[in-house]
């Protein structure tokens, strides 16, 4: 008789602190909706907007959220979920004892920008997903696009402004014209961001993005179509067919991406020639490695009207919610839901196995 296999429990991390909780409870779904059962047992944990851990002792919570509906993690209504309190007051290394991988369902602040990669890190367990380098860059729009550009990858124009430096509308205005978008360096969702029209908009625009970060862009509007890439991978990724996404709105905004079901409208694949996908797919594996990434990333594109491609921005963590195109843009590339979070996990065991062999310190030789 074969001999059962150990199933690799899989804990999906979700909620958090950040401004897209909402979302995240939405991807964390998705992972818990498509994991192949044979191989994994989930060990959902929700971390409530306090910041504090919840190890959830069985998947109740996901099986009440409808895809239309935003609900948050709140500890006192889920009570039947059996939070267990020893583990409420967390240490890294607590989670060692129940997950042997884990699934950071997790996107924005402190979730997706390393924070939480750090301290799985420390916990010394394999995590899916880009390592706390290429995760803090990616988050900072700034950061990205300095190192976009170094690698002479095309960018939208753009200046950045710390908390402390002087804002000269008149010169911004000069260098990258109207209309302009303002938003928070460290930000996802569209949150904190304008698009300014009119000179008159430009302070508040510029205050608003205050409130998110202490360092903000501000880009030239590129005109042209929204396209989406996913990327899969370590050492040698591959890239999906990639996707269109054409806003039913102003932009691309909180709402559209999360909320409204109408919000946009997504073209899987986009309607592209064979050159021009093969150049978006070149240039997302460019994008992936030039930002150290790991395991996933979906990179983001606008395609101007003279038939220029411009890297918008890469998210480490992208959605997987059912809207979302990371996953759609694998399942019509060929790879279905649960083979897709197999790839990642492997790959998140793989990177772990490689790190495990560095050495800390030179071996002392007698
Ligand atoms: N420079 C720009 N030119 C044109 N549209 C933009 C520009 N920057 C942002 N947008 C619009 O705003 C949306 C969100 O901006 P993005 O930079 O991707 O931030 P986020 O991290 O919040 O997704 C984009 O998908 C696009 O619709
Ligand atoms: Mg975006």
């Amino acid at each position: 008789m074969m001999k059962k296999l150990k199933k690799i429990r899989l804990g999906v991390l979700f909620g958090g602190k950040s401004a897209e909780h909402e979302i995240s409870i939405q991807s964390a779904r998705w992972v818990v909706e498509h994991a192949d059962r044979d191989k994994y047992e989930i060990v959902p944990i929700a971390i409530d907007k306090e910041g504090n851990f919840h190890i959830l002792s069985n998947e109740d919570f996901f099986h009440d959220i409808k895809d239309v509906t935003l609900p948050s993690f709140i500890p006192s209504i889920y009570e039947t979920c059996e939070i267990d309190f020893e583990l409420k007051q967390f240490s890294p290394q607590s989670l060692q004892k129940i997950v042997d991988v884990v699934f950071p369902s997790l996107h924005g602040t402190l979730g997706e920008d390393g924070a939480t990669q750090g301290l799985l890190k420390i916990a010394e367990i394999p995590f899916v997903g880009p390592s706390v380098l290429s995760s803090s860059i990616a988050m900072d729009k700034d950061v990205t696009k300095r190192l976009l550009k170094e690698a002479k990858l095309p960018t939208a124009k753009f200046l950045t402004f710390r908390d402390c430096d002087p804002i000269d509308e008149q010169y911004i205005i000069d260098t990258l014209g109207l209309p302009l978008f303002v938003k928070p360096a460290n930000q996802g969702s569209s949150i904190g961001m304008t698009k300014v029209e009119e000179r008159e908009e430009l302070e508040d625009a510029v205050r608003t993005a205050f409130q998110f970060d202490r360092k903000i862009l501000i880009e030239e509007k590129v005109f042209g179509r929204e396209l989406e890439c996913s990327v899969l991978g370590n050492e040698e990724p591959i890239a999906s067919l990639p996707g269109e996404i054409i806003p039913n709105c102003e932009f691309y905004s909180y709402d559209a991406k999360n909320v409204l079901e109408d919000g946009a409208t997504l073209e899987t694949p986009a309607k592209l020639d064979q050159e021009m996908i093969q150049e978006l797919q070149a240039l997302s594996i460019a994008a992936f490695q030039t930002l150290c990434c790991e395991g996933m990333a979906r990179v983001d594109f606008f395609l101007k009207q003279n038939g220029q491609l411009i890297i918008n921005e890469v998210n480490t963590i992208p959605g997987f919610t059912s809207i979302s195109l990371y996953p759609k843009l694998w399942e019509i590339s060929g790879i279905p839901y649960p083979e897709l979070i197999d790839y990642l996990v492997n790959l998140a065991m793989e990177r772990f196995q490689k790190e495990r062999k560095l050495l800390f310190k030179p071996m002392i030789v007698n």
